[in-house]
């Protein structure tokens, strides 16, 4: 019996692709050549699965171009780049990958939080350029993180891991909005207290956006809601592009509405939105907020599992729109 075509469209861990050899013939994009639309359609046409990042958007038009496509295995807990309910109506199965990447995007999301509002990267800035010649009272005097009040908006996952840090490492006072309350067991345990959205934006010291990208979510935060947070307050964006209004968070950063952002993702990233680029009071970084080396081959990994386990057992590990498996 032949077996099945699968493309792993981005490089990742050699080991990775070479497990997925022992099982499949394997199409890899090991250079790491950003494919366009078409560059992808022509490389998954025949494949009975993928492996993809969120840089690879599976729509409609690629599904129909392709039909022998059974599953896309994102690597990646965020699944904005699938159109779930097209690939549900093409009888495709979508995966992701949460769980393994919970603590490290946590990890990040407070460090982002420390070194925004502790002006970590600007003071680096200055004393790489050879500014710093004497000691001043209030050279770098950033915001208070331990003891404050840290308003979450997306407490899933990521957030309660978030809101852990601050009231158990941090004696933070923690309040989180989301689409529905938690249990009062989870609250409990991450001694966090459900909010109205404008509430958390007026009371929080520092507001961390970890809610998943979506048309309802598009601008979470715009104009309307910078100008409701404290001029003192800390904006810090580890989930989407898309969810900030960069322009809008860029003036309100040039007006002191806001005192200072620290961002991992951008509207229509890799490109930086040019006014975020010329502020000295914003983090920025690309995108690696899951990015250390055991987490990602985590990620790697259980991508590979949901192929193999879907396309040779019939049981994917963590499936998105399940109904496919059960149909099939
Ligand atoms: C990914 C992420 O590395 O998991 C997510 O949703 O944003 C990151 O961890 C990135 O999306 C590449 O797939």
């Amino acid at each position: 019996m032949s077996r099945p075509t699968i493309a792993v469209a981005r490089a990742v861990f050699p080991e990775v692709v070479a497990r997925l050899q022992n099982h499949f013939d394997v199409r890899a994009n090991q250079q790491d050549r950003l494919l366009t639309p078409d560059e992808l359609i022509a490389m998954l046409q025949g494949c009975s699965g993928v492996l993809c990042t969120g840089s690879e958007r599976i729509d409609a038009t690629l599904l129909a171009a392709c039909p022998e496509l059974k599953i896309c295995a994102n690597m990646a807990v965020g699944y904005n780049n699938f159109d779930l309910d097209a690939m549900t109506a093409a009888r495709v199965l979508g995966t992701n990958t949460p769980d393994v990447l919970t603590e490290t995007t946590a990890d990040f999301g407070f460090a982002l939080l420390m070194a925004t509002a502790r002006r970590i990267t600007e003071s680096e800035h200055f004393l790489r350029e050879g500014k710093w010649t004497r000691w001043s009272y209030d050279m770098f005097a950033g915001q208070e993180v331990h003891g404050s009040t840290l308003g979450i908006i997306g407490m899933g996952r990521i957030g309660q891991g978030i809101a852990r840090r601050g009231a158990l490492g941090f004696g933070m006072r923690v309040i989180y909005h989301n689409r529905t309350r938690l249990d009062t067991a989870i609250e409990d345990q991450c001694q966090a207290r459900f909010v109205g959205k404008d509430e958390l934006l007026q009371s929080a010291d520092h507001v961390v956006l970890v809610v998943p990208y979506s048309a309802a979510s598009h601008h979470t935060i715009g104009a309307a809601e910078l100008a409701r947070m404290k001029p003192t307050a800390i904006l810090v964006n580890i989930a989407r592009g898309g969810i900030v209004d960069d322009a809008a968070l860029a003036q309100a950063l040039r007006d002191g509405r806001v005192a200072a952002a620290g961002l991992d993702v951008f509207e229509g990233e890799p490109q930086v939105h040019p006014d975020l680029l010329a502020l000295p009071n914003v983090v920025l970084t690309p995108h690696i907020a899951s990015a250390t080396v055991a987490t990602r081959k985590a990620m790697a990994d259980l991508a590979a599992d949901n192929l193999i386990r879907f396309l040779i057992e019939g049981r994917p590990l963590t499936a998105l729109n399940p109904q496919i498996v059960r149909a099939s």
